[in-house]
């Protein structure tokens, strides 16, 4: 695990975008895992900026997201279909062909959550996968619990979760209670993981990922298991370290 303690989360999204540019000028059908969440906005900023000086393009990239919210359509401004589009899709030269988000609106969700692991295996998963983490260590909506899902599955979301991400809807009640998330045998499977953190609140979770221990109170730390992981956080994320 490669760990970068930089300035600010500016600094943390410029090193992001360095390093998937530097990839993907490389390997230019490159399969990106994406995020959502405030964490990796910065990161498409960049990436976006790139595209639009010609350094790199998204032609021939394949993406895969971590997840999406349960019942919310692909249209609702809250969705990480929509989440996606707005921050990035619609701004690079990627297919929409080539995009891949669960569908928190499918009928039947078993089926679902079947289907986005087929394709995960059918594309032989992501190469890089940018991820956030939350407060409470979740990664992707794998959130702490006395098991942790291998495979990608419908999960329900803590109240510390629903908390957290009620700052995006009107109301608290209006958020989610369940989600779609790919399991953490998808999110290992990345040849390549950056993780993004800022700010103070995510000291805590940072602190027991970096210890180097593995446990399902804290999902983010199954990432001590991979070969291959740069964290990327700003001096208030690094402040217990
Ligand atoms: C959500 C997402 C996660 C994200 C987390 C942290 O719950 N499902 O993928 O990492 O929030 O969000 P933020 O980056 O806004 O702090």
């Amino acid at each position: 695990m490669e760990v970068f303690i930089l300035e600010n989360y500016d600094e943390i999204s410029k090193k992001a975008s360095e390093i998937i540019s530097e990839e993907l000028k490389q390997k230019p059908n490159l399969k990106l895992g994406l995020a959502t969440g405030s964490s990796p906005i910065g990161t498409y900023k960049e990436l976006i900026k790139e595209y639009e000086s010609g350094n790199i393009s998204f032609k021939d990239v394949v993406a895969f997201n971590l997840d999406e919210y349960v019942g919310l359509n692909k249209n609702h401004n809250q969705s990480y279909h929509y989440f996606m589009r707005e921050n990035f899709f619609n701004k690079i030269d990627i297919k929409e062909e080539n995009c891949f988000i669960p569908n928190g609106s499918a009928k039947d969700l078993e089926e679902e959550v079947k289907r986005y692991d087929n394709l995960l295996e059918e594309y032989n998963y992501a190469d890089i996968q940018i991820l956030g983490i939350g407060e409470n260590g979740h990664i992707a909506f794998n959130e702490p619990n006395f098991t942790l899902s291998a495979d990608t599955s419908v999960v329900n979301l803590t109240d510390d979760t629903i908390n957290a991400n009620s700052r995006f809807f009107k109301h608290k009640k209006d958020v989610p209670k369940t989600a779609i998330t790919m399991g953490l045998k998808g999110i290992l499977s990345s040849r390549k993981i950056i993780l993004i953190a800022s700010g103070e609140k995510k000291a805590r979770a940072i602190k027991q990922l970096l210890i180097g221990k593995v446990t399902t109170s804290n999902p983010s730390t199954f990432l001590n298991l991979h070969k291959n992981v740069i964290i990327l956080i700003d001096k208030e994320a690094a402040k217990l370290l």
